[in-house]
């Protein structure tokens, strides 16, 4: 039953003080968390610099083991850093751009960071390659297919869209690539916790991400998967002492990489956030996404018909098999109508060329999902 899971809701306060349906921006904070982050202080007042040998220097490593089973890969096969941008960067370093093969092929409805960092990379030779949409909602799979040639070096896409939530084919995207000897990045931001996902036997070459969403982990844990036999014959560019395979010797000159994942490591781990991550990523491999999904899946369709009822146009797909954990509604003067949710208690966020984004997440009930949607209508209808 997935009314079973509302049995974690003691474990988020914030649900008790507000409707809070914004998990896809920042998911409400485990009581747990609070545990984790005054064990840190607790062993940098009393342990200070010794801290490093008695867990702070593996951290990394174990808060990635925690994530594995939701990312569906194997256990030391992620590293953590500050966020999404700094992970592509570390992969985007691991390339030349300089011979035939340097395009790098994206599509338009890409999360704006993944576009500004890999526009950087032109000065490096790069060819970056925009395959437009002619739907807002989703990629326009063959097209974007037919872009990914033997010219191709890089590949990075969102699992799940930002603007639409729309879940992308991506098995059909790592196969076209790996066929031509191009590598998929994949974002999986907005679906880790939410989507399942089973990024091994996918073959996904890397993928990337962060904690503040689904996973309920606060800001500053991104983390970077890297395919366990590609990952030995990688040697990024962006690279700091954490990397080194013997970073205690503090030798100089160029590197001599650690095994992965540390090679993928740049400098002194982000060692709070990873504390702050630790609960939610436990909370949701206890869980399973499986059931989250189920959850999910029931509470996205509720808010769905309800806005098809009241006429309201929809920018996420209908169909469950392609909708990740959110709904988007456009409705007239959207941010006017989100700003007043907002002030009446009802937490939602508003993005340009989309429309009002709802995301509930396990530890919401269908009376939330009711509420929500007729405070939009007394909204809409006042401003009418
Ligand atoms: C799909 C996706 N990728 C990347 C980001 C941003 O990542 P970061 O701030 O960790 O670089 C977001 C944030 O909303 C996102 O939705």
């Amino acid at each position: 039953m997935s009314d079973d899971l509302l049995k974690w809701r003691a474990e988020f306060p914030i649900v008790e003080t507000c409707t809070y349906l914004v998990s896809h921006s920042l998911g409400a904070m485990p009581r747990r968390t609070a545990v984790y982050l005054q064990e840190f202080a607790d062993m940098w007042s009393t342990r200070g610099v010794r801290a490093w040998h008695e867990g702070w220097w593996e951290v990394g490593r174990e808060t990635g083991n925690l994530l594995a089973p939701t990312l569906g890969v194997a256990k030391n096969t992620i590293s953590m850093h500050q966020n999404v941008t700094v992970a592509q960067g570390i992969v985007a370093s691991c390339f030349t751009y300089k011979g035939p093969r340097r395009k790098i092929v994206m599509t338009d409805l890409e999360f704006p960071s993944n576009h500004y960092l890999f526009e950087g990379f032109r000065r490096y030779g790069a060819e970056i390659v925009y395959v437009p949409s002619t739907d807002p909602i989703r990629l326009d799979l063959q097209r974007f297919l037919d872009a990914i040639d033997e010219q191709t070096v890089l590949v990075p896409l969102s699992l799940v869209l930002f603007k639409s939530a729309c879940i992308t084919d991506a098995r059909a995207v790592i196969e076209k690539a790996h066929r031509v000897g191009a590598h998929v990045i994949l974002d999986v931001y907005q679906g880790a916790g939410t989507v399942p996902m089973d990024l091994a036997s996918w073959e996904a070459d890397f993928a990337v991400g962060g904690s503040v969403k689904w996973l309920c982990g606060g800001p500053g844990a991104g983390y970077l998967y890297v395919r366990p036999d590609l990952a030995a014959s990688l040697e990024p560019a962006l690279v700091g002492w954490a990397a080194h395979d013997t970073p205690f010797e503090f030798a100089t000159g160029a590197i001599r990489y650690a095994p992965a994942p540390e090679r993928f490591q740049s400098g002194t781990p982000n060692v709070p956030s990873l504390y702050s991550a630790r609960a939610g990523y436990e909370i949701v491999a206890e869980i399973g996404v499986p059931a989250i999904r189920k959850r999910s899946l029931m509470l996205t369709r509720r808010i769905i018909d309800a806005a098809l009822a009241a006429g309201y146009r929809l920018n996420t797909p209908v169909s469950d098999h392609e909708r990740g954990g959110s709904v988007i509604i456009d409705v007239p003067d959207g941010p006017a109508v989100a700003d007043e949710l907002i002030r009446r208690g009802i937490i939602i966020d508003y993005r340009p060329g989309a429309g009002i984004r709802m995301a509930p997440h396990f530890y919401n009930t269908e009376a939330e999902i009711d509420h929500a949607m007729t405070t939009l209508g007394e909204i809409v209808g006042s401003s009418a």
